[in-house]
This record gives C-alpha cells, structure tokens and sequence, in this order.
C-alpha cells in the first residue's frame, strides 16, 4: 500500500514533542540532583548567585555547579542574569525549596530513575499481566511517594481536609480509635496523632518498608498512641472497632478494593465516618484528556498504581485514575455505606469522599 505522504512542518511538531519528553527526563533527573545537594535551599532567598558563590556556600565542585546553573536557566527554572549569576524566585522556592511550609512543593516527586531491574519487571508485566506491589518497588519509591504526597497532608489535613467532617474532630479531641488503610509511611498518621494525644491511631500497609519508615517516625517523635501493622485492608478488624478511618492515596492501588471498602464498613463503630481521598478524575477518558498533566498520571499508573493493583491474580486493576466518584459511590453503597459526601477542598490533585453508614 502507498505510504502518506508525510507534511515536514506536522514531521518537525511531532519530533519536538517527542524531543521534549527526553529533555523532561533529563531536567527531572537534574532536579532530583539539585533536591539531593540542597542547592534549591542554598539558592532560597540568595539573589543572583554565581558558580563559584554557590561553591563557597555548599562545598560543590564550581564548574559541576556552572553545567547544573545554566542547565537549570535553559529549563526556565532558575532566573538567568548578564555575568553567569542565576536566581531562584520566590515562585521557584515555593515549588523546589520550601518542603515544610509549600502546598506546591514538588521537588520530593523526582526522585531519581526507575531502576533498570523495576523496568524489566514492568515489560514482564505487559506479558504476563501481573504487577509489582508497592513492597515490590523497593525503598526509593516509598520515599518518592512520602515525599510526592506529604505536603499536603501535612499542611492542611488538621487546619482544612477533618474540620470539613461532621463532628469528626470533636471525636478526636475526645478520643477515638482511628485507622488509616494503607498508611504508606504514615504522614497522615502521625500528623493526627501529633495532633490528638488522646485518640489512638493504628495503622495498615502491606509495605513492611512503609511500615518501617513509619515506625522511625513514630519513634524519633516518641509518640505513644500509634500501633502498625503490615497488613493490607482486607485484614483489619472485623467487628465494630474504630470511630474514624482514612484512606489516601491508595484504594485504587488495592487488588481488592471491594473487599477492603467492605473490611472497613465491618470494622466501623455505627456511627463512624470513613474519609477517602482519591486522585481527581472522571469517567470519561475525553472530559480526563483535558488535564494536561494526564500522561504524567498514566505514567504513574502503569509504573505504580495500576500495577500495584494488578499485582495479584485477579486484580481489580484501578489504576491512578479508576477511582473517580461515580465509581467511589457505587463501591461504598455495594458496601453497605448509605451516606456519601463528596469536598473538593482546592486539591489540584485529589477529591475527598466523607462516606457513613
Ligand atoms: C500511593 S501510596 C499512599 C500511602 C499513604 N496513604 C500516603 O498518603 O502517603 C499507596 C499505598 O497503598 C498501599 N496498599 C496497596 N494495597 C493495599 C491494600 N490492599 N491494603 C492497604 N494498603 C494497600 C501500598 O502499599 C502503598 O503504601
């Protein structure tokens, strides 16, 4: 069969998009590189620096630094101004230097490559169907993902996401039995039970490396109201147990998210409250296709969490973006839950279900 001809111009459009995935690659791998040297806080309020400024200040080899500068004016990050001297804005640090005090930090997400034996696994997978769990991903990723995640429960679970719950906090400040399902390494968990001395908070992951870094924590803040357990959702208590649950981040990672949302309504104290926060997305690929970090989210999805949740036989298989509301309504009914509240609390990236009984 004859071959389109093919338009030079569309040839030239298309190769520069290609082009700028392997330039994002390379600038994330710079980033990660600037994140891990700490030269974004080096650089946090300095005005324009130099090389060799910025090697006096940090110990670094100046000419390294110099590639590193002008690789990261290239990519607009940094401010380029006349004699080599390179700026981070106010704008800048609030995405790449300030962890503790940004909603849009962003730096902690690059954390370095997928190592090449995680890659041939991921081929495997388009073979045989099966996924690696987040275990599977090894200590990296839980970091990347403590890291990608944290701000945001951090900064704004206790002063913005609980006070929007009926009477959840009152409960809290009372004292309640709490449980986070898939807990990760435990941000959200200590947060609250920093913030509730008199609740005791247990938390649930199958990742004994999430589970490890969360016992660290829960260690160096001596903190006496937090028990772990490496275990999936499928294995909390099946009586009437807690008086509050969460779950970030994760439902659509399970294999079995209908069994773990059922686990939770079974271990639920009759009036409790389950808060679910999950990635914001809709059924429809289209209306999805209008989000234009959307192939960012696919590839989370096939790296982690669509993997993750086909990382047994039979997996449900969600996905980062299969847990939109119309199926978190639908799979907390089929539960037994009657009472589904959805918040868009700002979130760029998550919606917040409150579901009861
Ligand atoms: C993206 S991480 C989110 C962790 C944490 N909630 C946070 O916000 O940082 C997803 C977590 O879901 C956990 N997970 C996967 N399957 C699970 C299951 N069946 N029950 C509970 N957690 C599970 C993974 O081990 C992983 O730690």
């Amino acid at each position: 069969m004859e071959q389109p001809a093919i338009d030079p111009d569309q040839l030239k459009r298309y190769s520069f998009s290609v082009w700028s995935f392997k330039q994002g690659e390379m600038v994330s791998l710079m980033i990660h590189i600037g994140d891990r040297l700490g030269l974004y806080k080096a650089l946090d309020n300095a005005g324009p620096v130099s090389a060799s400024e910025l090697a006096e200040q940090t110990g670094l080899q100046e000419r390294w630094l110099l590639e590193w500068l002008r690789g990261q004016a290239a990519a607009r990050l940094l401010e380029y101004h006349d004699g080599d001297r390179f700026e981070l804005s106010a704008v800048g640090s609030a995405v790449l230097a300030d962890e503790e005090g940004s909603l849009s930090f962003a730096a902690g997400a690059f954390g370095g490559q997928t190592p090449p034996d995680t890659v041939d696994k991921l081929i495997e997978a388009f073979r045989t169907g099966i996924g690696l769990s987040y275990e599977d991903l090894g200590p990296n990723a839980a970091h990347r993902t403590e890291r990608m995640l944290g701000p945001w429960t951090r900064q704004e679970l206790i002063p913005k996401i609980l006070p929007v719950l009926d009477g959840v906090v009152d409960k809290l400040n009372q004292g309640a039995d709490v449980a986070d399902v898939g807990c990760g390494s435990g941000v959200a968990l200590v947060t609250m039970a920093k913030a509730f001395p008199n609740s005791t908070f247990h938390g649930y992951d199958p990742s004994s490396i999430a589970i490890g870094r969360c016992k660290e924590k829960v260690k160096e803040l001596a903190l006496d109201n937090v028990e772990l357990f490496v275990a999936g959702g499928e294995d909390i208590p099946s009586i009437p147990t807690f008086d509050f649950l969460i779950s970030f981040d994760c439902i659509h990672d399970m294999t079995q998210p209908a069994k773990v949302i059922a686990a939770i309504y079974q271990s639920m104290q009759p009036d409790g409250t389950l808060l679910i926060k999950d990635i914001r997305s809709r059924v429809d690929f289209k209306e999805n296709m209008r989000n234009p970090l959307l192939a960012m989210f696919y590839g989370f999805s096939v790296s982690a969490c669509m993997s993750s949740a086909l990382s047994e036989p039979g997996g449900a298989g969600l996905g980062t973006l299969g847990f939109n509301p119309e199926v978190a309504e639908r799979m907390v009914r089929e539960a037994g839950f009657t009472r589904f509240r959805q918040h868009d609390l700002d979130d760029p990236s998550n919606l917040y279900y409150e579901v009861r009984p």
